[in-house]
């Protein structure tokens, strides 16, 4: 899977390498220990070879191979990322027995016994294979595995293993985290900032300690307050095991409710604008929409054909912007859960969206920074079918409100909660906040700790609040760009904060 993010834990990194190393020792054991004695106990060589040959063409020569040991981890490692239950490609899902055993669209995945005649062997051969789509063909061992596996009855010996090593939050880091997402409450008194697997609290007017809020994520890549402020919503995952949202109570910082969505980690995304759901970018390409009441269903939306980095509701919350690493930027309906239009495609990666009430913006590696007009993006554009029937970008100078260029690719933008204001983060060392109505550059402050990942407005956009990935944590008052705070939100190793 090409699925990797920065901050990710390596103690994480060592348990999965650590995996693969011993799926492959362990391999193929023969089951009859005496095969080897009997073997060699034939003295003529042409005897020994008609001896070994006709063991092994009995099928209990083969080793028996291991559905949890040798089978799994291959599904695990090439194929989850589009069979499960978030995302059945072909309505085949292979992280769950009884849906392996009931196969997908074109019916069962095997027939036992008959490798040649299933449709397992069949995606995963010919030249090139089907399947892992888009990826690296598995090897012959592995291919092998697979056969020799159907070949003895696709016997299932015990259930999938999914061994993870709990997430460790250090007391002390050794070094500073980077800081992934932030989000201020709407007066701007209370900040929130995630790094790696915790969320951290802090008042902005004192000194309080900070508060830290422990996840079993590995990794969070979106904090944020509910429009009301009572809740705080922590989403992320862990790589290749699952997506989820967390939600806080903001105030005793205690623990809601927790949804798991898919097996990978969940990207940036944005509250609706009534604070009954969270719109969250997908690795698949999907938005999913999971609402705060722990009953209610996830609703997804399929959309984009690669990671989806960043979503934002328009203020009236009936539609969703969208960005994506595939490079468009979209507008979807909240309603029909279906792609109104691609109104953009960049030349790079788009990083961050954000909506007022005219436009929708989007903002990447291109360093540009452009708004669309709705009204006019939409105009004749009636809805699609689904996924990705998007209809190409025509008549786009119409309804394109440019910003100024970025002085460096852009990480995230901010939007106030009244929409006037809009600040961009940079890989720069300038930070910018726009009017919306006009598009001008109203502040900049110069001198923020680059690159900055994260950046969040209070509801007037009286406060901003940054995060970099230096691990340094600023909030500064608006109008005048003046300093009201610095620091690390977690405690660091005394000699690394000293050696800044
Ligand atoms: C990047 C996404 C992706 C990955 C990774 C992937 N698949 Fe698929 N798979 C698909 C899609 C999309 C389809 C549906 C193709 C279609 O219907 O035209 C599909 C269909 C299938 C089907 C046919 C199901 C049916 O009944 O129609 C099989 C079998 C299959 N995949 C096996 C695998 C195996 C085994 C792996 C891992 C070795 C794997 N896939 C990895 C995307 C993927």
């Amino acid at each position: 899977m090409k699925h990797r993010l920065e901050s990710n834990q390596e103690s994480r990194k060592a348990g999965t390498n650590g995996l693969h190393r011993r799926t492959s020792i362990i391999s193929r054991r023969p089951s009859l220990s005496f095969l080897p004695i009997c073997v060699s106990s034939v003295s003529h060589l042409w005897l020994k070879t008609v001896f070994a040959w006709f063991l092994c063409a009995l099928p209990v020569c083969a080793a028996d191979v291991s559905y949890q040991r040798e089978v799994w981890p291959i599904f695990k490692r090439h194929c989850l990322g589009c069979h499960t239950d978030g995302k059945a490609k072909g309505g085949l899902r292979l992280d769950d027995i009884a849906a392996l055993k009931k196969g997908g669209k074109h019916g069962a995945l095997f027939v036992s016994g008959k490798p040649d005649k299933s449709l397992l062997l069949k995606q995963v051969t010919g030249d090139p294979p089907e399947m892992p789509e888009n990826e690296p063909p598995l090897t012959a061992e592995k291919v092998k595995i697979l056969r020799d596996w159907i070949a003895q009855g696709a016997k299932i010996d015990a259930a999938p293993k999914v061994d993870r090593p709990p997430v460790v939050i250090p007391a002390t880091y050794a070094f500073a985290p980077s800081v992934t997402s932030v989000s201020l409450s709407s007066d701007g008194k209370l900040a929130a900032v995630a790094v790696r697997s915790e969320v951290v609290l802090f008042n902005v007017d004192d000194d309080t300690p900070p508060r830290r809020l422990a996840t079993d994520f590995d990794l969070i890549t979106h904090v944020e307050f509910s429009p009301d402020g009572k809740r705080l919503a922590a989403a992320g995952g862990s790589p290749q095991q699952f997506g989820g949202v967390i939600f806080f109570d903001s105030a005793e910082g205690k623990r809601q409710s927790t949804r798991r969505v898919g097996n990978d980690t969940l990207f940036k995304g944005n509250f609706s604008p009534d604070g009954t759901t969270i719109a969250l970018g997908g690795p698949g390409g999907a938005i999913h929409l999971v609402p705060v009441d722990a009953k209610a269903e996830v609703k997804s939306i399929e959309l984009h054909s690669d990671w989806v980095m960043a979503v934002a509701y328009t203020p009236d919350g009936k539609q969703l912007v969208s960005g994506s690493r595939d490079k468009t930027t979209k507008v979807s309906s909240v309603e029909s859960l279906k792609l109104l239009r691609s109104i953009d495609q960049s030349t790079e990666t788009i990083n961050a969206v954000a909506a007022d009430a005219l436009t929708a913006i989007s903002a990447g590696n291109a360093r540009t920074l452009n708004g669309f007009d709705f009204k006019l993006a939409l105009a004749g554009a009636e809805v699609t079918g689904s996924g990705n029937g998007a209809r190409p970008v025509n008549n786009r100078d119409q309804y394109v409100r440019a910003y100024e260029a970025q002085p460096e690719a852009v990480m995230a933008l901010a939007m106030s909660g009244d929409r006037k204001l809009l600040a961009v983060a940079t890989r720069a060392a300038e930070v910018r906040v726009y009017q919306t109505d006009n598009r001008q550059r109203k502040v900049t402050i110069a001198k923020a700790p680059a690159p900055v990942f994260a950046i969040a407005l209070n509801q007037d956009g009286s406060r901003l609040l940054l995060g970099s990935k230096s691990g340094e944590v600023q909030v500064y008052e608006v109008t005048s760009s003046k300093l009201l705070k610095t620091l690390i939100p977690v405690p660091v190793a005394a000699s690394r904060t000293a050696a800044r």
